[in-house]
């Protein structure tokens, strides 16, 4: 889909769609000035029939009495209740109305500022109709073929064309984590996984470097190399590096978990659903998603994205219960249950970046525990951290993207719960209470003093049946975090 930046007058408008903004209870289009007279009372019967509610919209054909075939209407609901999120939602759904018509291209006026700031109106634009507009059909024999393009009309600026530039950046950054994380295991090992980074790096002079088994045996990740163990996919460990800020200024360093998939090992995982476990390198795929964005954006910060991968699965040579492993900062843990294996992944991948970097901050990502869907359920992520200023900073990217994150807490009387009788930890907390806080807690031994966010994004990363379904968001990865941290790293 192209983009492009139109400010000429919107009632003269040539396109196949002109579609506009409404607010409800209101008989105001936002942007249109003029209507042509034979056309005002079937705008009107429409403008009632939605009136302007929120995610509404209604087509009104324009019979060659206005240059726009049809005018299509968008209820945006009561301007006091508009939200970061508004204008994303309800342009991914008028980009699929105009996927559905078949159209080449389609038109959307940006709201005016009293209505909404016309910036971040008009990111939320691209945003929401690049994103609405993919769909995971790579293993289609019948595709729907390409998306329309799109004219936003607004006044033009240097900062628009500029803001809308980065948008389309993130959002292709969030559609590439999408594919990639929507792939079956069979066609996503993690030496696909390294090869996918390969090519990030290659394009986007970003430095990348793979460990193979050999290697990270020899180095002493001990969790990768257990949890990998049971798989003839090899495990990997991937680190992309993007210094766009001094050469000696301390990293960000993003971990990303990414089990390409979780069958829970020996403790196998029940039948039901078991298929949704290929969501479970979701976390790296967010980190790679950022890693080629922060690149392509030219970030002026020096980040550094690390992704534990391993297979998960069953078979002679898997690690067992009882089994006591050595992490890479030279801890030892006590095996419990082999599907609690993706905080042995990442207690190697965090101890690693804050020894190798030192960095500013750590913020990983994992779809670390079912724990974290019965306390937040599926709309918000867990976050969890040990360091107050950091955690405000992600906050207010939340609210900004409106990817959502509510904090649950880490005190020494969780830390407690993951100590072993036989090793320095265990695996899992005390029976179920506080999954997803007890996970956090083995991934807090990890690492020293360094200012830390772990997100839980177990609810998050792909649809599931209580989701809300939003048209940004079709079936499938949501490539929650992308967003999120993206924003946080531009306001640094
Ligand atoms: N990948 C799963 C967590 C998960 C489950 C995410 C369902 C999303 C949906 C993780 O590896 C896991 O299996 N965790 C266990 C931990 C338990 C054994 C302590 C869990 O949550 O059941
Ligand atoms: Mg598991
Ligand atoms: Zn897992």
């Amino acid at each position: 889909m192209k983009i492009k930046i139109d400010n000429s007058n919107s009632s003269r408008k040539k396109t196949e769609m002109l579609c506009c903004f409404v607010l409800e209870d209101s008989d105001k289009i936002l942007g249109l000035n003029k209507i042509s007279s034979e056309i005002t009372a079937s705008i009107k019967q429409s403008l009632k029939d939605i009136n302007g509610e929120m995610g509404k919209i209604t087509i009104v054909p324009t019979n060659n009495k206005m240059a726009a075939k049809r005018i299509l209407l968008a209820g945006i609901g009561k301007k006091e209740k508009i939200t970061n999120d508004t204008i994303r939602f309800v342009s991914g759904k008028i980009a699929q109305k105009a996927r559905e018509l078949k159209l080449k291209e389609f038109s959307i006026i940006t709201p005016p500022s009293y209505v909404t700031e016309p910036i971040s109106a008009t990111s939320q634009i691209t945003e929401g109709c690049k994103m609405a507009l993919y769909k995971f059909e790579k293993f289609k024999s019948k595709k729907e073929g390409s998306s329309p393009d799109l004219s936003i009309l607004v006044s033009k600026s240097n900062r628009i064309s500029k803001a809308i530039k980065n948008s389309e950046i993130i959002s292709d950054a969030v559609i590439f984590t999408k594919s990639i994380a929507n792939l079956p295991p069979n066609e996503c090992s993690p030496t696909t996984l390294a090869t996918f980074a390969k090519s990030i790096a290659k394009k986007n002079k970003l430095k990348c470097v793979v460990f193979s088994k050999n290697e990270l045996k020899k180095k002493g990740f001990g969790g990768i190399i257990a949890v990998g163990k049971g798989s003839k996919n090899e495990p990997k460990l991937i680190v992309l590096e993007h210094y766009g800020g001094h050469r000696n200024e301390k990293p960000i360093v993003l971990v990303g978990k990414a089990v390409t998939f979780d069958t829970g090992g020996i403790s196998l995982k029940p039948g039901e659903k078991m298929d949704e476990m290929k969501f479970d390198k979701c976390g790296g795929c967010t980190v790679l998603g950022i890693m080629k964005a922060v690149s392509e954006l030219r970030l002026p910060v020096n980040v550094v994205g690390i992704i534990p991968s391993v297979e998960n699965m069953l078979g002679s040579e898997s690690y067992r219960p009882g089994d006591i492993i050595k992490l890479y900062k030279g801890k030892t843990a006590e095996i419990l249950n082999t599907d609690a294996e993706g905080r042995l992944i990442l207690a190697d991948a965090l101890a690693y970046g804050e020894k190798q970097y030192s960095p500013k901050a750590i913020i990983d990502f994992a779809t670390l525990t079912g724990a974290c869907i019965i306390a937040l359920g599926t709309n918000v992520a867990a976050i969890i951290s040990n360091n107050e200023r950091l955690k405000q900073k992600i906050n207010e990217s939340s609210k900004r993207t409106t990817e959502e994150v509510w904090e649950l807490p880490l005190n020494e009387d969780y830390m407690d719960m993951i100590k072993s009788e036989v090793a320095d930890m265990k695996n899992i907390g005390i029976g179920r209470a506080a999954g997803t806080i007890t996970a956090a807690a083995f991934l807090r031994n990890a690492i020293e003093e360094t200012p830390w966010v772990h997100i839980d994004i177990a609810g998050v990363a792909w649809t599931q049946a209580a989701t809300k379904s939003k048209p940004y968001n079709p079936k499938g990865a949501t490539g929650f975090g992308v967003r999120l941290i993206l924003d946080y790293l531009q306001k640094i």
